[in-house]
This record gives C-alpha cells, structure tokens and sequence, in this order.
C-alpha cells in the first residue's frame, strides 16, 4: 500500500528525484473522500509517462463558516487504496499546519472576474481559498501538469485564469465530468444523501439536458434555456434549486441571446435536504 507522504520536505526530496532521472511531473489535487471522478483525473496523469502526485487535504479555508468542513468525509485508508489502484505514485497529505504556516489568513490569492458570480455570489470567501492552496500546491509540487475536472466548472476556469495572470509554468487539463448510471455527477457529498435524496439529486442532470436539447433543437434565448432548467428542477420538491444559469463558457457573463458562433454552458446548484449540490452542462456541443 502506498504511505501517504505528510512532509513537504520530503515530497519535493521525492518530485526532485523523479526530475533528476528525466520524469516530468503531472498533479492532481483533491479533498479526499475519492470517487471515480477523482479516480479518473489519476488515470488521466497516468497515461503520461512520469511521476503522478496526488493531494489530499480539505482545506479549511474554502469553507465558509456554516459550510461542511467538520463534517467532510474522510476516509484516509480507502483514499490510499484507490489512488494506488489508480496509478499515483505519491500521495501527498499535508497537515493544516503545513499548508498555512501562519494559519489561515496569511497571504492569498484573488481571481476577482470570477470569484464572486454563482458559486463565488452563495460563498463569498470559496474560491479565495481555492485560489490561494491551489497556488500553494503548485508551488510545493511544482507539476508540469495539473489534472481538474469539469464536474467544477467555474473553479478550472478560476484556476485557468490564475495560471495564465501569474505566469504559473504549469499546462492544465480538464477531465469531462463522471457520472452515475442516472446522470447524477459523482461527488463527496453524494454520500449525504438517504436513498430517497439520492433518487431525487439526479433530476439536475435531466434538467441540464433538457436545456441542451431545446438549444440543439434551435432554442436561442437564454432565459426560455432558464426556464426549463427552473421548472424542471422545480418538479422535484425536495430539490431547491440555488441557481440555474446560461452563460458564456470561457467569461461566465450572463447570456441574452444564445448566438451561433458562441460557446454557453448552462450552470445549476441545489440544495437536497442539507447538502448542496452542483452540476454543469456545455450546451453548444
Ligand atoms: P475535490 O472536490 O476533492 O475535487 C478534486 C478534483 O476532482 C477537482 O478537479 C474536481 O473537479 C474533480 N472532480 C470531482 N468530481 C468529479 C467528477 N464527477 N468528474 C470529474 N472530476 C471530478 O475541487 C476540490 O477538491 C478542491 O477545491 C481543490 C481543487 C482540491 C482545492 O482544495
């Protein structure tokens, strides 16, 4: 089984190895609590010829204050055991101290154009704090290659965006997002869910292809896409849909009109019982 790397130290001692014998380095940063959409991004790495790291730490600082963070699933050993399966190398578990050395609100990161629409407008402090450990990750690390996936949509454009302001010398791939049997995407909170919660969750996934087939079959205006996605969400009472949103697939702004030569992706979140959920759809594919 592999040992879960704890110190920096020794984290870049082993990256520093691998560079020394011609390896390049490919990275997949997680919180944990791994699913086969984790699993995936792994693979992805894998398929490149050098070292794969993997981290896990759910960082305190993307959680807001009423947020999940004490009750965000952990499961160490089972974690270790898919990431083997998967093909890491290394698995890098820092503890909080490690990570932020002058605790939590030390120097972070901002990616203002798109830190405080959607997810950033319900978690105000969220991608701040994904900004700054991804950043930090990075820099211990120090990847060739980082692995997200599209299941986050609005966080692999934030970290895109950071890439390319902070001239990162890192070359980021997008994995598609997984997903279960009935559409619902994989998640860590999934596991929240009672069975009947869990039947219910899949119903963002219909509404988001509802939303692409009525723009496949001619549909261009935004807010008639919105509108199906509300009032499809809307059939399952126990979903109580956060946002439902049409807009441009690399800016985030808003849509009006659905033009043909632009790029939309339809964006939802939704609280099932006390878990909230989130799940995208590109709609011009
Ligand atoms: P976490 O939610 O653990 O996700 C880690 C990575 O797995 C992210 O890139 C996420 O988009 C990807 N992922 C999750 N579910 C997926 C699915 N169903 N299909 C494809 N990819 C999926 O995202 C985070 O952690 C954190 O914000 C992190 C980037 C680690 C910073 O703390």
């Amino acid at each position: 089984m592999l040992e879960p790397v704890e110190s920096i130290k020794k984290l870049r001692a082993a990256v520093a190895a691998a560079r020394g014998s011609g390896r390049r380095v490919s990275f997949v940063p997680t919180m944990g609590a791994l699913h086969e959409g984790h699993t995936r991004l792994i693979e992805r790495c894998r398929a490149e010829a050098g070292l794969v790291v993997v981290s896990i730490f759910v960082n305190p600082t993307q959680f807001g204050p009423n947020e999940d963070l004490t009750r965000y699933p952990r499961t160490l050993l089972e974690d270790l055991r898919k990431c083997e399966a998967a093909g890491a190398d290394l698995v890098f578990v820092p503890t909080e101290a490690a990570i932020y050395p002058r605790g939590r609100s030390a120097t972070f990161v901002e990616v203002p154009g798109l830190s405080h629409v959607l997810e950033g407008a319900s978690r105000p402090d969220h991608f701040r704090g994904v900004a700054t450990v991804v950043l930090a990750l990075f820099e211990i690390v120090r990847p060739d290659l980082a692995v997200f996936g599209q299941k986050d949509y609005q966080q692999q454009l934030l970290i895109r965006r950071m890439i390319e302001d902070l001239h990162v010398p890192v070359e980021l791939v997008v994995v598609p997002t997984v997903r279960e049997p009935d559409g619902l995407a994989m998640s860590s909170r999934n596991r929240y869910l009672d069975p009947a919660q869990r039947k219910a969750a899949a119903v963002l996934f219909r509404a988001l292809r509802h939303a692409r087939d009525s723009v496949a079959d001619g549909e261009r205006d935004a807010n008639r896409v919105r509108q199906i996605l509300d009032r499809t969400i809307s059939l399952e009472l126990s979903v109580k849909l956060d946002y439902a949103e049409v807009a441009d697939a690399n800016s985030l702004e808003s849509l009006v009109v659905i033009e043909p030569e632009c790029r939309a992706v339809a964006l939802v979140a939704a609280w099932v019982g006390s878990t909230r959920l989130i799940d995208n759809l590109i709609l011009t594919e």
